[in-house]
């Protein structure tokens, strides 16, 4: 029998990125070696690691690898280094292009408890134990990449700043789509969350919304502001299960999610597009003030990895494989900084990431 074989472009970035991400791709070639599937793994450079390079924070030839590749492990971008460069300079100027230029709009995050952890979020065990929600964000539209935006000068000493935001009815039907499907095989609950008592695309988002509900009758649905949701996620999280919502809130309520868990460096997504291509990368930024001293915690990228087979290549048995590692790790009391509660042993980077990989398919 031919062994399956996927080309994986690699695209650590800056900071913390390229820590973490080497670990999930250690992971994921010993997972491979485990159930007979074998990656090529292909380096690329983007963001300030990029621009340093070639003054382009997502250059061509990155560009060029992705799409020969059949799925996209990235790390993260940015810094203070490059905070004063011109919005298409910056780093992240990479990862919004990959997302815009290969349509990735489904931009998958889940937020799960791991039982060992309920002690590190910052919240009562209580209100966190046994979470499992799921944000589903828009990726390539909204006010990320609304037209016009722009800076001008209106008179001397002041100037006037704008950007759209603008969602079309097929922009809406095919996020909300993703959330109805995804709520299907979960808990069966969809909220979609929107600004509709203030904003025109928010009406509109609504209506597709309720639209979209009759194709999916067995899952309910329900619907609230953006403000409201933001509270509600803190006051009692265990209420939701799918969360589809537009680019910016989702942006935003992203990463409230993931402080439930006790760390953003647990939080793993996935973006993917109609064709099932994806970029898989860890929610959390490049952490300039821990990066290179073996101190990140690697275990969203590993869990990135994770997703990478559970979508790109469908392979669920390898995706569990890798969650069960993490599980395992974490219930053996192993700690990083991030999510380290007293009782517990801290390690660094590189020895978390190497027990999860030496667990990994046991
Ligand atoms: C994220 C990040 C990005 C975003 C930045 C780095 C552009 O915050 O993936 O959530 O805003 O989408
Ligand atoms: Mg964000």
């Amino acid at each position: 029998m031919r062994l399956a074989s996927y080309k994986i472009g690699v695209i650590p970035g800056d900071g913390i990125g390229q820590e973490v991400t080497a670990h999930a791709k250690a992971v994921l070639s010993t997972v491979g070696v485990r159930f007979g599937v074998s990656f090529e793994f292909r380096d690329g450079m983007a963001g300030g690691t990029a621009y340093d390079a070639l003054g382009d924070p997502f250059p061509a030839e990155t560009e060029r690898l992705c799409r020969e590749s059949d799925a996209i492990l990235f790390g993260a971008v940015g810094g203070p280094k490059w905070d004063a460069l011109p919005r298409e300079k910056r780093p992240e100027a990479a990862i919004l292009g990959l997302r815009k230029n290969f349509n990735l709009f489904a931009n998958l995050r889940p937020a799960v408890m791991f039982d060992p952890l309920v002690e590190a979020s910052t919240l009562k065990a209580e209100v966190v134990r046994g979470l499992d929600l799921l944000v589903v964000r828009e990726g390539v539209g909204g006010i990320y990449f609304g037209a016009p935006r722009m800076t001008e000068q209106v008179s001397p000493g002041e100037e006037r700043a704008l950007d759209t935001l603008v969602y079309t009815s097929s922009e809406i039907r095919r996020i909300v789509r993703v959330g109805m499907e995804m709520a299907s095989v979960r808990g069966k609950k969809l909220l979609s969350v929107d600004k509709e008592n203030v904003l025109e695309s928010s009406r509109l988002w609504r209506k597709i919304t309720k639209e979209v509900a009759g194709e999916f009758p067995d899952v309910e649905v329900s619907h609230m502001y953006v403000d409201a949701a933001a509270m509600e996620l803190i006051r009692d999280p265990l209420q939701f299960d799918v969360i589809v919502t537009g680019n910016m809130f989702g942006d935003i309520l992203s990463d409230a999610a993931s402080m439930l868990t006790g760390s953003i460096g647990m939080l793993a997504s996935a973006n993917l597009n109609e064709e099932g291509f994806g970029v898989f990368e860890p929610v959390h930024g490049t952490a300039p003030d821990i990066a290179g001293q073996d101190k990140a915690n690697p275990i969203a990228a590993v869990m990135s990895a994770a997703m990478l087979c559970r979508y790109a290549l469908k392979r669920a048995d390898m995706a569990d494989a890798i969650e069960a590692s993490v599980s395992k790790v974490l219930g053996d009391g192993l700690r990083t900084s991030d999510i380290h509660t007293p009782g517990t042993t801290l390690v660094g980077c590189a020895e978390m990431g190497g027990c999860l990989m030496n667990l990994v398919g046991d």
